[in-house]
């Protein structure tokens, strides 16, 4: 693992640490208020560590999105930076959801966990338990937490992850004794603090926020009023972080947004998602770009001509369609019809002909007749995805859709996610059969997690393939001959 900075590297940090003195700078004098904050913690670790004759230890559990596997680097990198080391144990002695919310199972997952604490945390008074993340920037969920789940620490939100030193500062500093939770979520936000640390999980490849929020307010969607409006970083960030991971040695990155498409809208100087690929294009070293997710209504003809001249632009593209009607479509506040999706696939696929396209389905929005279903069936039969992500629609209190009232009968929306998973799975199996007897440069990612003669990596097309290999490929891309395909993934052979 490698300690990245989103601009700065490790140097400057501690030099940025050294400079920090013992006067606390305002809150407007951000990231300077958090290193504050990491340096007094980190007196307080050391002495800790003395006291209890061991490392201090921090578990961090993701849910949900990329967004949030990338909130929780930043939040790994802040506690490392502290002195803490990273662990799986749930006897901790900081533990940290880092929740979602965007389906009613994602929350009962965190209830679940957290229940499950109470004991934990009676073997280990000094575990301090935190979260954070969508879900809390829900009142009724934090009313919960406040009643039922006293044992809980720490709790912020999605705008303020920056501010995690602070309040654990607050914790262990101010008012180790007090049992009293401390509450810091906030409802929105236009500041961006960049420079703070964060701890990527491969040297190789990683995730960048290009922007944050959203504004398309789709009618079932919470992610709106949970992460906030729409905010693009500079353009200028965006690459100077890129440029410090390939110096480091990442050569994949991920770009990461609710929907990459309409990045730089809201800039001073804007600038579009098609521009920004032809400058993260030009950054040397850099060999594979990924992004997610993509809006359909958003995506321009100039993306699709940039992604069909780039050398470095993945075969791959993540395209919600969440219904084929078009009637559902319009409630669900999409801005295209099913006829515009089909176009888009055939104007993308006409550019990038081997193009992976992936999709996220949703069954059983308020309203949805068989008829309407089955015009989500003809798209995915058209279509032919490579895979695809299916949900059952959950009713998310506060958006639009939860006060429709012609909810789908449970065994009606069971039925009609089974006939969708059915064909979604046929064409994958399909698909991937066709990949069989082709090379393909396969990025190396880990070791097989079952069978240590095997290494694991991922096509351009993001399809993963085990093949015969060791450590030393980990990192390079290589490559591979497709020899069998096992539904979704491949088993395969280096090429000399
Ligand atoms: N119910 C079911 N699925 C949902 N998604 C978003 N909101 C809901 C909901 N209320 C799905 C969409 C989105 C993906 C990330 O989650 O398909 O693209
Ligand atoms: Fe939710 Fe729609 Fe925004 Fe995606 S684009 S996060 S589905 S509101």
């Amino acid at each position: 693992m490698s300690l990245n900075k989103e601009v700065m590297n490790r140097q400057e940090i501690e030099k940025k640490l050294e400079k920090i003195d013992i006067t606390l700078p305002p809150p407007e004098a951000e990231p300077d208020r958090q290193y504050y904050f990491i340096k007094k913690l980190r007196v307080w670790v050391e002495e800790k560590k003395k006291e209890l004759g061991r490392p201090l230890t921090a578990n961090i559990t993701t849910f949900g999105c990329q967004m949030n596997a990338r909130d929780s680097e930043k939040i790994l990198g802040i506690m490392q930076m502290i002195g803490y080391e990273e662990s799986d144990s749930d006897e901790a002695d900081f533990i940290l959801y880092n929740t979602c919310t965007v389906r009613e199972n994602a929350n009962l997952k965190v209830y679940g966990r957290l229940g499950q604490l109470k004991k934990a945390k009676s073997k280990n008074p000094n575990m301090v338990i935190a979260l954070c993340g969508c879900m809390m920037q829900e009142e009724s969920v934090v009313d919960k937490i406040k009643k039922s789940y006293r044992n809980v620490d720490i709790i912020f939100g999605t705008h303020n992850i920056f501010k995690l030193a602070e309040l654990l500062s607050i914790k262990l500093l101010d008012r180790p004794e007090s049992k009293k939770m401390i509450i810091d979520i906030w409802e929105g936000t236009t500041e961006i603090v960049e420079d703070l640390p964060n701890e990527r999980k491969y040297t190789f490849k990683g995730g960048v926020n290009i922007m944050f929020g959203c504004n398309n307010f789709c009618s079932y969607c919470i992610v709106p009023y949970v992460r906030g409006r729409e905010r693009s970083r500079e353009p200028e960030d965006i690459i100077a972080e890129i440029e410090c991971m390939v110096q480091d040695g990442v050569i994949e990155v991920m770009l990461l947004g609710q929907n990459v498409n309409s990045y730089g809208k809201n800039l001073k100087n804007p600038i579009t998602f098609a521009q920004l690929l032809e400058r993260i294009e030009q950054i040397d070293g850099l060999e594979r770009i990924r992004f997610m997710t993509s809006h359909p209504k958003d995506l321009s003809d100039e993306l699709i001509a940039v992604m069909g001249k780039s050398k470095k632009i993945c075969k791959q593209m993540h395209l919600p369609l969440q219904s084929g009607s078009s009637r559902l479509l319009k409630i669900m506040n999409r801005h295209y019809t099913k006829e515009d999706y089909l176009l888009l696939v055939e104007k993308i696929r006409k550019a990038v002909p081997d193009i992976a396209l992936t999709t996220d389905i949703i069954v059983g929005f308020p309203g949805e007749t068989e008829e309407d279903f089955e015009e989500t069936l003809d798209v995915v039969s058209k279509v032919q995805y490579d895979s695809a992500f299916t949900f059952i629609y959950s009713k998310r209190t506060g958006t639009p859709a939860a006060q429709m009232e012609n909810q789908v009968p449970e065994d009606v929306v069971k039925d009609r996610f089974d006939r969708l998973l059915k064909l979604v799975q046929d064409i994958s199996t399909e698909k991937t059969k066709k990949g069989i007897g082709s090379v393909e440069e396969v990025l190396v990612e880990e070791m097989n997690q079952q069978d240590d003669s095997l290494v694991t990596g991922r096509t351009s097309q993001n399809y993963v393939v085990h093949f015969p290999g060791d450590a030393s490929l980990i990192g390079k891309i290589v490559p591979v001959r497709l020899e069998e395909s096992k539904g979704f993934y491949y088993m395969g052979k280096m090429e000399a």
